[in-house]
């Protein structure tokens, strides 16, 4: 039944939404060099129409009112491509960091999460510079996972609680959940609610692995450029009907 006192917002009408939204959405932005492939085109011109999709995707998680998304943009593992084919996914992520201003126009707030330490120094800046200008921002949080690897963010939080033990700041039996989350890169962000991953592949590669614990999980074969709004509109729909029971009953 509907309450109410629960107001849609415009977006939500034109689109009939569900009424509950998942706080938390996860992408997996994967299949852009199979789109690219099956055009006879190079990987890189996948990587640049997956970022469109990526903006326009964005773009209708703000206007729908999704709190949190999170985009997995480059993984720790994704070093081990071509050398050609990683200068040109910096060279596209270095143009995306420098056309940003609609962002902060839209008060979004943006969070990179990953290694900086290893990226080229005028992105790692730039970087700094949008989390800095757009920390007062709390319309969407928008995460941008750059370098960033599941366990690589865990095995960090763990050497960052062994230090304060070792230095006396903490006592390992205070050592809880919440003090594990609090050292991940995504300590200001809820768990995922919604982990949705296109181009057919059934697998997580490394992806917020502690905060999926619960999450829902959506897969679908279309490949990532090719992934509209309306594919949204059928996750969040999905994610709906879904019983979420954490353990209970
Ligand atoms: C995802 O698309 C983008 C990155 C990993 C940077 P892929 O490049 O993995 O595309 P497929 O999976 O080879 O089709
Ligand atoms: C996951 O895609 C990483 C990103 C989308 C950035 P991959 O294409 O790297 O994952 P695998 O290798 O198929 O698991
Ligand atoms: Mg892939």
């Amino acid at each position: 039944m509907a309450f109410p006192f629960l107001k849609k917002n415009t977006a939500q009408e034109e689109t009939g939404l569900p009424e509950i939204l998942p706080k938390h959405v996860a992408f997996i932005m994967d299949g852009n060099g199979r789109w690219a492939k099956k055009r006879g085109m190079p990987r890189k011109f996948g990587h640049r129409e997956g970022a469109k999709t990526f903006h326009d995707i964005t773009r209708y998680c703000r206007s729908i009112g999704i709190q949190n998304a999170s985009f997995y943009v480059f993984s720790t593992e994704n070093w081990r491509r071509p050398e050609e084919e990683v200068d040109a996914i910096m060279n596209l992520l270095w143009e995306y960091l420098n056309d940003c201003d609609e962002y902060l126009e839209q008060e979004v707030r943006m969070i990179f999460i990953g290694d900086k330490s290893r990226l080229p120094e005028r992105i790692r800046n730039r970087m700094l510079e949008l989390e800095e200008d757009s920390k007062k921002y709390d319309k969407m949080n928008l995460i941008l996972a750059i370098n960033y690897g599941g366990r690589d963010e865990i095995t960090q939080a763990a050497r960052q609680l062994a230090e304060k033990a070792a230095r006396g700041e903490i006592r390992p039996e205070e050592i809880t959940e919440d003090t594990i989350s609090q050292h991940l890169y995504t300590r200001e962000i809820p768990d995922v609610d919604l982990m949705i991953r296109p181009s057919g592949e059934l697998r997580l590669s490394n992806f917020l692995i502690w905060q999926c614990a619960y999450a829902e999980y959506y897969f679908t074969d279309v490949l990532w450029p090719d992934f509209a709004r309306s594919e949204l509109d059928k996750a969040l729909r999905d994610f709906a009907g879904r019983g979420r029971r954490f353990g209970g009953v």
